[in-house]
């Protein structure tokens, strides 16, 4: 009875897995697609050290896959980078927009243009083709920290490739421990213009908020943003480390209260718990600190080891994907569904092939993306360069969540959960 229910489970998770399987690209090295010989003169500058370069994020926009290294060591050539969809499996990576603006050496004084990005670990795409990036301005972060660009939130048009807007964070909204993690943004409306953006500082326990049409920026701090001590042991690819990461990443995801703005669900990376806010209580930078604190709601508990570094939330099924460190997969959550441990089930798990799920993206058509990277080899331990060592995995989310808990809910299952739904403080 028990190898049975044993097989019955392997076969169930192995099911759900093919679907991602084999990973699109991967790599055991990064290396980018260099010009004439600036290759050999990089490796002989410095400014190119192969071992150094570790990918941290993942979008994808029509027939490009935007793929960012953050500058944590030095001999990064170029943090914003893309490849090609159709493309090789093991494919070089390319600066973005071009290697004259994205070229950074941990020599240079400052940014060759606003157009350069100097280190950033996630970008957003949003509704009007628009590529959203967070830079955090630094070189060498976990060595001799060099504040190459103040960091600026750096906006491009993915059509012509050009950059619609730099604007950089002023110093109150940002402290010493600051650290950058991720950008989400909201467009209201049938225009473009009306936009927000919304940055976890990880490092700082706050979320920075950017409005597109004032050309402004605030500090919300909150207590939820802060992480939970239960949740800061982590033991991923036999190495074991403590973080105290607070609030790293955002979904915005339709409100069942209001039609006029969206909810954020937003977790910190030290903590298992979901939250939620209003986005209505972000966008007015006059609201007091108590009014986003009462604004926050509990929503519910993923379970033991299910940390996550990155989440996020396919409209057409409703579901939220989170990376999974400590699990070494994915999981998945359904709106409709109460958050209980049952309810986030793991789609995959492979300890060799999701080593560190860094990043999860949901494409315009309903594809998931899926970034492993080995981080934690690269950051405390060491890393293997003749093994494959950073992959992106991607399916279908229909194909991947089918015969799981994610998917969705039939009529009656939708009627009950509605009648059964504890009251929400808002409703
Ligand atoms: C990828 O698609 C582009 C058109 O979008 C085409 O020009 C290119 O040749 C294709 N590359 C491969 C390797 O198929
Ligand atoms: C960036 O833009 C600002 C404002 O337009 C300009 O003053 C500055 O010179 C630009 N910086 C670079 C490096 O091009």
């Amino acid at each position: 009875m028990k190898a049975v229910f044993i097989f019955s489970v392997l076969l169930f998770v192995f099911h759900n897995s093919q679907s991602l399987l084999p990973p699109r690209f991967q790599w055991k090295i990064l290396d980018y697609a260099w010009e004439g010989r600036a290759r050999e003169a990089a490796l002989t500058s410095g400014a190119y050290i192969p071992e150094n370069n570790m990918p941290t994020g993942i979008t994808r926009w029509k027939n490009k896959l935007f793929i960012t290294v953050p500058r944590w060591k030095k001999g990064v050539p170029s943090s914003l980078n893309y490849i090609y969809i159709n493309g090789s499996q093991t494919q070089p990576l390319n600066p973005y927009p071009s290697w004259n603006e994205a070229f950074v050496s941990d020599k240079s004084c400052c940014i060759s243009s606003n157009s350069t990005v100097v280190s950033t670990f996630r970008v957003h795409v949003d509704k009007c083709d628009r590529l959203w990036v967070v830079d955090n301005g630094v070189a060498d972060m976990t060595n001799e920290l060099k504040q190459i660009a103040a960091p600026a939130i750096v906006v491009f048009d993915l059509n012509s490739n050009r950059l619609i807007h730099r604007y950089v964070l002023q110093d109150d909204v940002l402290r010493d421990s600051s650290v950058l993690t991720s950008i989400v943004v909201d467009t209201i409306g049938k225009g473009c213009d009306n936009t927000y953006a919304y940055i976890p500082d990880m490092g700082s326990n706050a979320l920075i908020v950017y409005s597109l049409g004032a050309n402004a920026a605030w500090r919300v701090e909150n207590h939820y943003f802060h992480f939970d001590p239960h949740s800061g042991v982590y033991d991923v690819g036999g190495v074991q480390f403590h973080w105290s990461d607070g609030i790293s990443s955002v979904v915005l995801v339709p409100s069942k209260r209001s039609s006029s703005y969206r909810d954020l669900y937003f977790h910190p990376t030290s903590s298992t718990k979901q939250f939620r806010m209003p986005t209505s209580l972000l966008r007015d930078d006059r609201f007091a600190t108590e009014n986003t604190f009462n604004g926050v709601q509990v929503l519910g508990d993923r379970g033991p080891k299910s940390q996550a570094t990155a989440c996020d939330y396919d409209h057409s099924h409703n579901v939220i994907f989170y990376t999974q460190l400590s699990r070494n997969g994915v999981s998945c959550w359904n709106l409709d569904r109460e958050m209980t441990r049952e309810n986030v089930p793991l789609v995959i798990s492979d300890c060799l092939i999701l080593e560190f799920p860094s990043d999860i993206k949901v494409d315009k058509e309903s594809n998931l993306w899926v970034l492993s990277n080995r981080q934690s080899r690269f950051l405390y331990g060491s890393m293997d360069f003749n093994q494959v060592n950073f992959r992106v995995l991607t399916a279908p989310v229909g194909a991947v969540i089918k015969g799981t808990t994610c998917e969705r809910l039939s009529t009656v299952e939708r009627a009950l959960s509605f009648i059964m739904r504890p009251k929400s403080k808002f409703t």
